[in-house]
């Protein structure tokens, strides 16, 4: 390589580290070589500790080489660099933002809350640190009238990065759950109007377009039907199977975790998850799974999963939106006290035992146990009818 010759020659120029930083990249993504990746992500590394490297180099190449960390999968070192960047820079509003993207992709909200706020200080006026601060308020903290404050005036703000369909997705559902419907409504019509959302109601994130998109769907007319009546035939087996697991002191239901509840208990047994069996799971419920497996487009749904769902009088679920518009979400009725109903846009249903109702739980849709014995269902998630063999293959799981 040229580089290396001239780098003989001249081992301390920050531009030609640079340069054959950039080759190794361009390098690394023709061949698809992780090995070249790294090299490149040296090379950047290497610019930046070069002598008298220009301010506007060293952060350029500083903040490639923390985009390539992230993307070879190394994201706590991503991180760790561009913190390092910000210490240096700490008026850089741009780096301490990325800081704390970065901690958001790893999992550290808190860390990402505590580096928003310092790049508030430095910033008050940015909106793509408000939009996050937001976010985390909102689906850590359930502040929801903090997390209102911060995602509208980040949303309106129209900086790169703040129109986006989780940011209104969940300014949404704050306004929502503390009473402002109209507000909320409106809040989704902007979002249906920046084509962020399929429709008020609809509002998955992870969308198929032109799939058929309606709340409730008749399961006979469909062609899933002969899959429903194997459900509807061993009903009371798959019922008698739950029952003995909660017998057993709910032996592998676990609380509901995403935070769906207003109040309650509900739990989930899962069997199913993005098309693959949950083995340890299956061996508890063997004769629920050998029936699942005999209906391809629910065992193989990478976009859903199949779980026994448990709900107790006294539980309000919060109206919510499924992630994705590729699955319909089937309720095999197994054990319906009075009192049970679930909404799904605006129309309210009942379970009945021994039966099956389908919906799109990409539309919103609320559920609420008043009554006074425990809801038993087995929710069964298809593919979208619609999907060709070829997307089913290629979507990714969710
Ligand atoms: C849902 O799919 O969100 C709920 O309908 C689950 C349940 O157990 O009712
Ligand atoms: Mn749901």
């Amino acid at each position: 390589m040229k580089y290396e010759e001239l780098l003989q020659t001249y081992p301390e120029s920050p531009r030609l580290h640079y340069a054959k930083a950039q080759a190794l990249d361009s390098l690394a993504e023709s061949q698809r070589s992780n090995k070249h990746l790294e090299e490149a992500i040296a090379a950047y590394q290497r610019t930046m500790s070069s002598k008298n490297v220009p301010e506007k180099l060293y952060l350029l190449a500083g903040k490639r080489a923390a985009d390539r960390l992230r993307f070879r999968g190394f994201s706590g070192k991503s991180v760790k660099l561009l913190t390092e960047m910000a210490e240096k820079f700490p008026l850089d509003i741009d780096l301490k933002n990325q800081v704390a993207i970065g901690y958001l992709l790893i999992g550290q909200n808190q860390l990402a809350k505590k580096v928003l706020l310092e790049a508030l200080k430095v910033a008050p006026d940015s909106g793509f640190a408000k939009v996050h601060l937001g976010f985390i308020l909102k689906t850590d903290e359930s502040n929801y009238e903090d997390s209102i404050k911060y995602l509208s005036e980040g949303i309106a703000t129209r900086e790169t990065g703040v129109i986006d369909g989780r940011f209104y997705f969940h300014l949404g559902d704050a306004l929502h759950r503390i009473g402002k419907k109209q507000e909320a409504l409106k809040v989704y019509e902007d979002a249906v109007k920046e084509g962020l959302f399929l429709s008020v109601y609809q509002r998955s994130l992870y969308n198929v377009d032109n799939l058929t998109g309606k709340p409730w769907w008749n399961p006979q007319s469909t062609r899933y039907a002969p899959d429903f009546k194997i459900l509807e035939k061993n009903w009371i087996t798959i019922r008698d199977e739950a029952l003995s697991l909660i017998n057993e002191k709910y032996s592998g239901f676990m609380p509901e975790t995403e935070g769906l509840q207003e109040k309650g208990v509900w739990k989930q047994l899962e069997l199913f998850s993005r098309g693959r069996k949950i083995e340890k799971n299956c061996l508890k419920a063997p004769k629920t799974c050998t029936v699942i497996s005999q209906i391809h487009d629910a065992a193989s749904c990478k976009r859903g999963q199949v779980k026994f769902s448990i709900m107790h009088p006294g539980t309000h679920v919060w109206a919510h939106t499924g992630p994705t518009n590729c699955r319909l979400r089937a309720h095999l009725g197994l054990i319906i006290p009075e009192g049970a109903s679930i909404r799904v846009a605006d129309e309210t249903r009942k379970w009945e035992e021994g039966r099956v109702i389908l919906f799109d739980d990409s539309f919103e849709h609320e559920v609420w146990h008043n009554g006074s014995t425990y809801r038993l269902v087995l929710i069964i998630d298809f593919w979208h009818p619609e999907l060709s063999i070829y997307q089913k293959r290629s979507l990714t799981p969710i």
